[in-house]
């Protein structure tokens, strides 16, 4: 199953890819995970992508697309994979239809989550995430039963530098210039499925394994 998750910053795209993922024993590619890993080992790409990430503004396309073409080529992802974050413009899309087509692959469904600003706002300024294996708590509604350590592994947690809420409006104002057209374009295709984002995590899942069902791919 080829999928591929579109929503607001914060709206759960993570949180979901995680649990898809689980279930469904195929990848999950966060563009966003893999950049801030770059900047974390200051590799070139880290170099490059830092100054934008840092004010809430998309890395040009041009550096982001051949990442994701060099991820959808390894082995893991022969069998499906999550896209969460990307594309988030109009060209990454065509691009991606490009390359999976060159592949003979295509979507199979692009899942929207849809959740307000102000719930946003909120879940952004209260996120907290494990620096060893990745996973995404918050400090109200998920917090890590362990307090200041995650849960699962004992790693620190920490607060990303763009979750603060001055570059949160701006990441939202970003996504409804640049991402958000990606609605018309993915539903023109007949593979948008509208997911209601603003319930508990559990209740979205359930939503959106009901979407996955009957889907092949
Ligand atoms: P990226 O890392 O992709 O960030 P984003 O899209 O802004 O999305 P987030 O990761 O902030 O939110 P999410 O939807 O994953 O929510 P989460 O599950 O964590 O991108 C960061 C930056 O990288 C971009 O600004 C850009 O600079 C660059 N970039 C990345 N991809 C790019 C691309 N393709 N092109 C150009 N630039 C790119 O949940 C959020 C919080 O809510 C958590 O605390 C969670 O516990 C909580 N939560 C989740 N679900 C629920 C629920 N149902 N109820 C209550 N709380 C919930
Ligand atoms: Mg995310």
């Amino acid at each position: 199953m080829n999928i591929m998750l579109l929503g607001a910053p914060g709206s759960g795209k993570g949180t979901q890819a995680a649990m898809i993922s689980g279930r469904y024993g195929i990848p999950h590619i966060s563009t966003g995970d893999i950049l801030r890993q770059a900047v974390t080992d200051g590799t070139g790409l880290g170099l490059k992508a830092k100054g934008y990430m840092d004010r809430g503004e998309l890395v040009p396309d041009e550096i982001i697309i051949g990442v994701v073409e060099e991820c959808l080529q390894e082995k893991d992802c022969e069998r499906g994979f999550i896209l969460d974050g990307f594309p988030r413009t109009v060209a990454q899309a065509e691009s991606l239809e490009k390359s999976l087509k060159g592949m003979g692959r295509s979507l199979n469904v692009v899942l929207n989550i849809e959740v307000e600003d102000e719930e946003i706002i909120r879940r952004l300024t209260g996120r907290r995430i494990c620096e060893r294996c990745g996973r995404i708590f918050h400090l109200l509604f998920d917090p890590s039963k362990k307090g200041e350590v995650c849960e699962v592994c004992g790693g620190d947690l920490y607060q990303r530098v763009d979750d603060t809420e001055e570059t949160v409006r701006r990441r939202l104002e970003v996504y409804k210039e640049q991402t958000a057209p990606l609605i018309d374009f993915y539903e023109r295709r007949g593979l948008l499925r509208n997911v209601q984002g603003e319930k508990s995590a559990a209740d979205v899942f359930e939503h959106i394994q009901g979407a996955l069902e009957g889907i092949r791919g």
